[in-house]
């Protein structure tokens, strides 16, 4: 099938990528020129395990240009741009899916199947179907919510968990539902459940599944609070709660909370959204559950300060981790920056480093100061703050660690170290959660 894909960022390039590999023709479109060559070079534009090799298998079949016009001739349009949060608001811009639209228009013939993906605020596609009635009648539009995981997405994209596929009523049903059958025969084959709906709850799903991932992660944080001021132990209570099947381990990691171009600004997003459709008493746990996850990063920046006996002011601070999660070189509101800049302001010396996100980060916050590695971070350090659990961060040697440092003095905001390895090595242990004694036996 021939198929463009507009929109070419961490879901787009990847989504342009994966379904090349799946046996279609392809051509991803962006504004982006810079992005466009090192994609049109077989070159991945950011870190996303698995990209650069799937670039790589698809040549011939996939092509990368700034050229709108390069859309036409295709039948399925995938729209994978951002929808970031409006500044000083709640609420997404979606200014650049109906941009999208837009450049699509002269491109689109009768039967062609237009699929969004970006994540949107419900109505945004019953907005757009309008316009394609009016301007450009016989051309269908679905629904399609990505729920890609940075660092995972080639392995989401290529084998999903499930696809929805959100259908208008408007007679073009049954055409689209065997286009994207035919899209996505491959995962399907494999097993991947479809689940059909209206256009409305296509778009709720993604909102719904990112508000309760956050949720789990916030309940979980909640709880570490309360531990906090009663001496229990989250990771103990985490472990015993998810052996329940009802609740399950995946997602229970307490820690310095989520971050992300996704969850932050969905579950505002949606919120927003419930509010102007009269129906924001529904979400304002949502509100709670964001104030939870930002209450950590004050937590983190004070338990560095008690460690440091009372004030941070000209203390060396090494930091491990600079993305928002592991695997990824994505510093959009990631905790690991906002706890650094943070303890900078505050008057620290802090030194970031991370195997990815260094140039990301250093462009978001040119102010602070960045190591290649975690021994030139930790030179010196009087506290080292593990931020971002890299595999590489978690199997540090303590021993090989602590001859660099000013003080063997650990704070592990992941939860992710082994507190008896680093205790052992002189270390001492702190974490979010837990009691000063966690991990002794
Ligand atoms: C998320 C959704 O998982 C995905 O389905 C959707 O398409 C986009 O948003 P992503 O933003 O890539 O994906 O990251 P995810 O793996 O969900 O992690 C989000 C944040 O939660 C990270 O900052 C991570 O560190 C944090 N997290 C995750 C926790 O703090 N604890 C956990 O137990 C799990």
């Amino acid at each position: 099938m021939r198929i463009s894909v507009i929109g070419c960022g961490y879901l787009g390039a990847v989504h342009a990528a994966g379904l090349a590999a799946l046996g279609h023709d392809v051509v991803g479109i962006d504004v982006d020129a810079e992005k466009v060559a090192r994609l049109a070079a077989g070159e991945a534009p950011f870190y996303e395990p698995g990209l650069a090799g799937l670039l790589a298998a698809a040549t011939g079949s996939l092509r990368f240009t700034t050229d709108p016009a390069a859309a036409a001739g295709c039948t399925v349009h995938f729209i994978c741009v951002g929808t970031p949060q409006r500044p000083g608001e709640n609420a997404a811009d979606v200014s650049h899916v109906e941009t999208a639209l837009e450049m699509l228009m002269p491109c689109l013939d009768p039967g062609d199947v237009v699929v969004g993906k970006s994540t949107v605020p419900v109505g945004t596609a019953e907005a757009l179907l309008a316009e394609l009635q009016a301007l450009r009648p016989g051309v269908a539009l679905v629904w399609n919510p990505e729920f890609l995981r940075e660092g995972h997405a080639v392995h989401d994209t290529l084998h999903p968990d499930r696809l929805v596929l959100g259908l208008a009523a408007d007679g073009t049903a049954d055409h689209a539902r065997t286009v994207l059958r035919e899209v996505y025969a491959r995962p399907i084959a494999e097993g991947a459940p479809v689940v059909e709906t209206d256009l409305a709850t296509a778009q709720l799903v993604k909102a719904a599944a990112n508000s309760f991932l956050a949720t789990k992660i916030s309940f979980i944080n909640a709880m570490a609070e309360v531990c906090e001021a009663s001496g229990g132990d989250v990771v103990r209570l985490a472990e015993a709660i998810g052996h329940d099947a009802r609740i399950g381990h995946r997602f229970l990691g307490a820690g310095l909370g989520f971050g992300g171009g996704c969850l932050p600004k969905d579950i505002r997003g949606f919120m927003a959204r419930a509010g102007e459709l009269g129906a924001d008493q529904a979400l304002a746990f949502l509100a709670e559950v964001d104030a939870i996850n930002l209450r950590r990063r004050v937590r983190m920046v004070d338990l560095a300060r008690e460690e440091c006996g009372g004030s941070i002011v000209g203390r060396r601070i090494a930091i491990l981790g600079a993305a928002f999660k592991p695997e990824s070189d994505d510093v959009r509101d990631s905790p690991a920056l906002s706890v650094a800049a943070q303890m900078s302001l505050q008057g620290a010396e802090v030194v970031v480093t991370d195997p990815q996100a260094i140039d990301n980060a250093r462009r978001r916050w040119p102010e602070l100061k960045y190591a290649f590695t975690a021994e030139e971070a930790a030179t010196g350090a009087d506290l080292v703050l593990l931020l971002t659990e890299w595999r590489e961060y978690v199997d540090l040697d303590p021993h090989e660690l602590g001859a660099v440092v000013h003080q063997r003095r650990v704070l592990d905001g992941r939860n992710a170290l082994d507190p008896a390895r680093w205790r052992a090595a002189g270390w001492g242990y702190r974490a979010l959660g837990r009691p000063a004694t966690a991990g002794v036996s």
